[in-house]
């Protein structure tokens, strides 16, 4: 993506092509046991539009020199600080911070959903079917 990205050429990462395996599966051919973990899009950015880049952690936050750095309780609300401004303590979801926040909001999606029962169909249910032919 990087590289892509240095030539002109925009991508996105597609981690949404684990849902529905039963037909991707059919669209791309793949033989039995294959799973699509992830897709990349690339395409031609139309004329002047580039995406801004969005905000990112302080790197002393991400960044391990030498051994890996762990975060303190504190660190973690250090970091997350601008983020969590955007929460409506109100919030539908019940989420005390924002990473309760994002959890729910991932994991009760739609998309979360699909994504587990298609990967509990390659996993379990499909090797047990094969079984059974035996
Ligand atoms: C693990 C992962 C899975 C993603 N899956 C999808 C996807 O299924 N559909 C999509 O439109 N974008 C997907 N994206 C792209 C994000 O929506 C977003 O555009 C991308 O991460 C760039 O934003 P960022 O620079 O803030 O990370 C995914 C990104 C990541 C890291």
């Amino acid at each position: 993506m990087i590289a892509a990205e240095a030539l002109g050429i925009g991508s996105c990462y597609i981690g949404d092509i684990m849902e529905n395996y039963e037909l991707h599966k059919e669209l791309l051919d793949l033989p039995p046991y294959v799973f699509p973990i992830s897709m990349l899009c690339f395409g031609y950015y139309q004329e002047g539009e580039r995406p801004k880049p969005r905000d990112r952690f302080d790197s002393k936050f991400i960044v391990s020199e030498n051994t890996y750095q762990r975060l303190t309780s504190k660190d973690r609300e250090a970091m997350f600080a601008s983020r969590a401004k955007g929460i409506n303590p109100n919030n539908s979801l019940g989420a005390k911070n924002f990473g309760q926040w994002m959890y729910a909001k991932k994991t009760g999606a739609d998309f979360s959903i699909e994504m587990a029962r298609s990967v509990i169909v390659l996993i379990i249910i499909n090797p047990l079917a094969l079984l059974w032919c035996f």
